[in-house]
């Protein structure tokens, strides 16, 4: 706090005052970036109270994550008895597929033990194998791939192994709006959150003259992207794996909806280079696993190597019988084009009524999602369109939640049953009439 003296306050009252701050906030002898910004409570025992809980500053100051706010609405809503249509999370309700089922419950052994970060020998083949079949890539089972239970820890905890800290070039960049885990892995590394606003007129694609190389050490992208469903060629990827090379710039592509699609298939970024580069690829949406936690990472060795030292400390790897079950997911895809069946048909549904009713949004063969700008009427407050849509007890995501640039805008999340989708439209139609 810097205190200056105006005509108003007297030196003494101002040393007054700066004793109290000194009181309140005791100053550390090596202040870190966040200690200098932000006020640090007293440690010093008052007879009277417990001393403020003294917090990591990045999870003081952290909001709720967004969709929990709707959830606790819909909690809300529920416990009073409703019927909710919800479109808000992407979590869909399609069954798992029996032979996963069956191989996780064939994977519980009578003995349990302590499973590795590596994960084993059956998984790591399972995904080369994969990648081999649907991408053209080979990757090497020993170096080039490491499982993750899910890939949300894995984004989150990824900064901790390439960010220095002190460093001029710790920033991570990812686009905005987007899933917000890449900000939360990068500050709480001790690292820079560096969003770029992502634009309608560009597709969504991030755009590469917005990545400040100076500060810039490793870039976020997610094509099927969540939330705006927006795609990216091969060749989008390959001027931003130039760009990226060029300036010694780690790239990440959270790959979690890639096999989310009807039509030509979402390419992975390891197509074009696996030097300093991470795909992070996950069975949540691909084969409706999102409660078993299974992912994959993959790419550049070196990387690979770094992730592999880091993650015995975290202690995330997925139990032996999820690994199981992961394994058997990886090895079929006839679930995949079933369930992809069931979403195209969903998309279908959606992209008809918000054509019949005159809404503007973002055409997409790809992800669960769909992007869709609020009804004029609103000028723009996408909050007051989801509450105005929950007394219809039918639950979107409000833009905002994804960050900046996500005003205006919200997000259908193509999960709840067909019949329960045709059952929505029916509602949501008598609004818009
Ligand atoms: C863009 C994106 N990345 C990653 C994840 C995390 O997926 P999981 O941890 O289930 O693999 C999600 C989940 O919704 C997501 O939307």
């Amino acid at each position: 706090m810097i205190l200056r003296p105006s005509s108003k306050t007297s030196r003494a009252a101002l040393s007054r005052r700066a004793f109290a701050v000194r009181d309140e906030y005791t100053p550390c002898r090596n202040q870190t970036r966040y200690e200098r910004d932000t006020k640090i409570p007293s440690e010093q025992p008052n007879p009277k109270r417990s001393p403020r809980l003294l917090l990591n500053p990045v999870l003081a100051e952290l909001p709720a994550y967004p969709l929990v706010r709707m959830d606790e609405r819909r909690r809300d809503l529920e416990e009073r008895g409703a019927k909710l249509f919800d479109f808000g999370t992407g979590d869909p309700r399609e069954p798992t597929d029996k032979k996963i089922r069956q191989a996780l419950i064939d994977g519980v052994l009578e003995v349990s033990r302590y499973p590795s970060a590596t994960g084993t020998k059956e998984l790591r083949e399972a995904f080369v194998n994969f990648m081999l079949r649907r991408h053209s890539v080979r990757l090497d089972p020993e170096t080039e791939v490491l499982p993750a239970a899910g890939s949300k820890e894995a984004i989150f905890h990824a900064p901790l192994a390439f960010i220095h800290p002190v460093h001029e070039r710790r920033g991570i960049s990812y686009g905005t709006p987007g899933y917000p885990v890449y900000e939360r892995g990068a500050l709480f590394a001790g690292g820079e959150a560096l969003p770029v606003k992502l634009r309608k007129e560009e597709g969504f694609l991030l755009p590469v003259r917005d990545i400040d190389p100076a500060r810039t050490r490793a870039v976020w992208v997610n094509y099927p992207h969540n939330p705006t469903g927006a795609t990216a060629t091969l060749q989008y990827i390959e001027e931003l794996a130039n760009f990226c090379r060029e300036h010694d710039i780690l790239l990440f592509s959270d790959e979690c909806y890639n096999d989310v699609y009807s039509g030509d298939p979402p390419p992975s970024v390891l197509e074009i280079t696996k030097e300093r580069t991470l795909a992070f690829v996950s069975l949540s949406k691909r084969s409706g696993m999102t409660g078993y936690r299974s992912a994959m990472m993959a790419g550049d060795p070196e990387l690979i190597a770094a992730l592999k030292k880091l993650r015995p400390s975290i202690g995330a790897a997925s139990p032996g019988f999820v690994q199981q079950a992961a394994t058997a997911a990886w090895t079929d895809d006839a679930h995949v084009n079933e369930r992809n069946r069931t979403f195209a048909a969903k998309r279908a549904l959606f992209e008809s009524f918000l054509e019949r009713a005159g809404f503007r949004y973002t055409s997409t063969n790809a992800s669960l999602y769909l992007w869709v700008e609020v009804p004029k009427e609103y000028g723009g407050d996408d909050e007051a369109y989801a509450v105005r849509l929950l007394d219809e007890r039918i639950i979107v995501a409000p833009g905002s939640s994804f960050g900046p640039g996500g005003e205006g805008y919200f997000r259908i999340a193509l999960v709840p049953a067909i019949q329960e989708c045709e059952e929505a439209i029916a509602r949501w139609e008598g609004l818009t009439e």
